[in-house]
């Protein structure tokens, strides 16, 4: 093997070699099966020459019930080690594989929010596709076939030069061409592979996209866009896969002509010995069979160093993908219990990939139990301080306490376990409507259950469905309409039972009936708890203990919607804005 700048040892592999060590076990029952294997196939070198031998010169008759019986005899022990040596490498493979996958799913899902920003769903989809499973399964299969396949050379280069040394000698002469061919050819097609498997990514992510904009699409007319987009890549697939069947067709006879080429040279070498009576038509055969059945070891070994090339790349993928930081975890309290006061101390935000804060010097106490609303236009950061809360963001300048604790210093888990949270964007599974109610929650009946639906307003909808609380929702929810879809997430939220609850323009998308008995159950529902709601609709928060008015990531007013209305300032004038429209 030439030396090439990806080594065997080097770190990316190192750390792939850690998921298949436990099952080294399984590799070396795989290396002694295969070695079985690799000791059958110089044996039938051996044995066609000697039945020639005995058969065809010394006429044995004994011979003609032996061979063919050795000769199925040492197929199937062939076979056998074949399938065995197979067997265990995959069993040991896929162990390893699927330690891999679960890490990268677990690291995945504990990313920090910004994290989520980097890759697109179709680029993680490929990489449990591709590099999770294909490119990866490659590792513990080239470790046994670097045994096997040395083993099986060495075996049969043994016979070859036991028989005849000269002979062997003028085929090593013609052995570097082969391999070089071989190694030409593969190299091509893995560098051809590993891109074609990018642009299976892009396919996905084309045809992802156009498949869940539809109504956009049709409502756009936007049929030849999206066409474009998709033939550009189908397009490209096409000649990667041309050009990958181009290279596969042209491998075999390719290495076929060479490797006969070398053939040739010797076949007339050991004639030209056997017709001088220096070898007999046996040891020919031996030779010849040995020389052939030398080729598919020759070209996997000469193959390995793009195998180590895809190894590698793959490797490197995942493990960039698995070092993402997960979530820090800086806290150390439990908060048990929650009284559910919170205080906004100097907060400002400055999102990664922004210049400017989204939220400055933004102050606010909030005490267990009021109901405190947040106001103003689109983009003035009233998402962001919401987002802040369970730290899905956290504040890069001043601190947030909740109940007088600086909530770095509590362990997520026991801050977010007394949140419940209305998102702008709804999240629903394809699951049943009591799955998406009840998720991440232990133990609610469904008393409990429709108690929350009948405060969000969907009590009686779900009643009247034929299949109740099974009724599946459809993917993203698309069997329900948006303002259903909504008092599902409300209802979810209200199941929680926390002590803050948090509504990001929860009931945008309702009608102003379903508004009203949400506003109705609301007054219930968030009495002694905690609520921060930002509200389209001023109407609906008419009553909040407190109202903020943001602008440009500050607060700009401050009050009860009474003391706002006297001041006729900006809340007023947002007020007057909503009665004329
Ligand atoms: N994940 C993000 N990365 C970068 N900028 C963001 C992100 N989320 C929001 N912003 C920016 O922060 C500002 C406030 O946004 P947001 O809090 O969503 O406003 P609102 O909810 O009041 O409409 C906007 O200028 C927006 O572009
Ligand atoms: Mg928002």
């Amino acid at each position: 093997m030439s030396k090439k700048s990806v080594s065997w040892f080097s770190p990316e592999l190192k750390r792939l070699y850690k998921y298949v060590t436990p099952h080294v076990g399984l590799l070396f029952l795989a290396a002694i099966a295969l070695g079985v294997n690799a000791a059958t196939s110089s044996l039938i070198a051996t044995l066609l020459g000697k039945m020639t031998d005995l058969g065809f010169y010394e006429k044995d008759p004994r011979i003609i019930l032996a061979a063919p019986l050795t000769l199925i005899g040492i197929t199937v022990i062939y076979g056998l080690s074949n399938y065995l040596g197979d067997y265990w490498l995959g069993l040991a493979s896929q162990k390893a594989l699927i330690k891999i996958r679960g890490e990268m799913f677990d690291r995945i899902i504990r990313w920090p929010f910004a994290s989520y920003q980097h890759y697109t769903t179709s680029q993680i989809g490929t990489k449990f596709m591709n590099e999770g499973n294909q490119a990866l399964a490659a590792v513990t299969k080239s470790c046994v076939m670097i045994v096997k396949d040395s083993l099986q050379i060495v075996g049969l280069l043994g016979v070859l030069f036991y028989y005849n040394w000269q002979l062997s000698i003028v085929m090593l002469l013609m052995a570097p061409l082969l391999v070089s061919a071989m190694k030409f050819i593969s190299k091509r097609s893995k560098k051809m592979v590993a891109s074609n498997q990018k642009t299976w990514g892009r396919l996905i992510g084309v045809v992802q996209d156009a498949y869940t904009a539809n109504k956009l699409v049709k409502a756009n007319d936007a049929y030849a866009i999206e066409e474009t987009k998709f033939n550009e890549v189908n397009r490209k697939i096409r000649t990667e896969q041309v050009h990958l069947v181009k290279l596969k067709a042209m491998s075999t006879p390719m290495t076929h002509v060479i490797s006969m080429l070398g053939v040739a040279v010797v076949v007339s070498v050991a004639m030209f010995e056997a017709q001088q009576g220096l070898i007999t038509v046996g040891e020919f055969i031996t030779f010849l069979s040995a020389m052939l059945l030398m080729r598919d070891p020759l070209n996997h070994l000469s193959g390995l160093n793009a195998t180590l090339a895809t190894m590698s790349a793959a490797a490197t993928s995942v493990f960039e993908m698995m070092d993402v930081k997960p979530e820090e975890e800086t806290g150390t309290k439990e908060l048990s219990d929650m009284k559910g006061k919170v205080t906004f101390d100097h907060v400002g935000l400055t999102y990664p990939s922004a210049s400017k804060e989204a939220i400055s010097d933004f102050n606010l106490t909030i005490k267990p139990g009021e109901h405190v609303a947040l106001v103003g236009l689109s983009g003035s950061g009233k998402s962001s301080i919401i987002n802040m809360l369970p730290r899905f963001w956290e504040p890069t300048s001043g601190k947030i306490c909740v109940d007088d604790i600086d909530y770095t210093q509590l362990t997520r888990e026991s801050l977010r376990r007394h949140i419940a949270f209305v998102t702008q964007d709804i999240v629903l599974f394809d699951d049943t409507i009591r799955a998406n109610l009840a998720y991440g929650l232990k133990a609610v009946t469904d008393e409990q259950i429709y108690a929350a639906l009948d405060a969000a307003a969907l009590g009686d909808f779900v009643r009247q469905l034929p299949e109740g609380l099974d009724t599946p929702v459809g993917e993203f929810g698309g069997k329900l309409s948006g303002g259903q879809k909504q008092r599902l997430s409300i209802a979810r939220a209200f199941l929680k039972d926390a002590r803050i609850l948090i509504f990001d323009e929860a009931t945008s998308a309702l009608d102003s009936e379903s508004e009203h008995k949400i506003k109705l159950a609301l007054e219930t529902v968030t009495k002694g708890r905690t609520t921060i709601t930002v509200a389209h609709r001023l109407s609906t928060i008419e009553n909040a203990d407190q109202i903020i008015v943001m602008e440009n990531g500050r607060i700009v007013e401050q009050g009860t919607h009474q003391s706002l209305m006297s001041l006729n300032g900006r809340y007023a004038k947002l007020v007057q804005l909503q009665s004329l429209a």
